[in-house]
């Protein structure tokens, strides 16, 4: 099984940034973890804080991967083009937010991207991406 692991913008800065929020690990380090657990997954891991880059990625791995978990950043609440690639795509995406974000400020209420994705897991923190991977394993989509 392969699954895709996309980050978007400031997600870089995990583990560093707003620590209350977004916790103190960061994904690099969470993702060996995940890498470990699931030894017959082959993962890949991209992150950018560049739209188009997230466009691309999402064309490059949508035609032959078996599942990918988005976090789409601050591009859910604002990004057509996502949400366009995701619709364009074969493999199917879950949402993936680490905060609660309908517990946050409204414009995060709105996503864009919601509507072309299988499901969302939103505010389990950085176990939501875990809680994605028993899904694509347990699910046949
Ligand atoms: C986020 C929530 C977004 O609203 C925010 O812009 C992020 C992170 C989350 O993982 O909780 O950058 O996607």
């Amino acid at each position: 099984m392969q699954i895709a692991i996309i980050n978007g913008p400031n997600l870089n800065l995990l583990g560093k940034r707003e620590t209350g929020i977004y916790g103190s690990e960061s994904f690099e380090n969470y993702f060996k973890g995940l890498q470990a657990q699931y030894p017959a997954v082959t993962f890949t891991y991209f992150q950018s804080n560049i739209e188009g880059e997230l466009v691309n990625y999402l064309h490059e791995v949508g035609f032959s991967y078996d599942g990918i978990l988005l976090n789409a950043g601050a591009y859910t609440h604002t990004s057509v083009a996502l949400r366009d690639a995701i619709a364009g795509i074969k493999t199917p995406v879950i949402e993936i937010h680490i905060s609660n974000v309908y517990a946050r400020e409204e414009f995060r209420h709105t996503s864009l991207i919601a509507a072309k994705c299988v499901g969302c897991i939103c505010g389990l923190g950085l176990k939501g991406y875990q809680l994605g991977v028993e899904f694509f394993g347990m699910t046949d989509i």
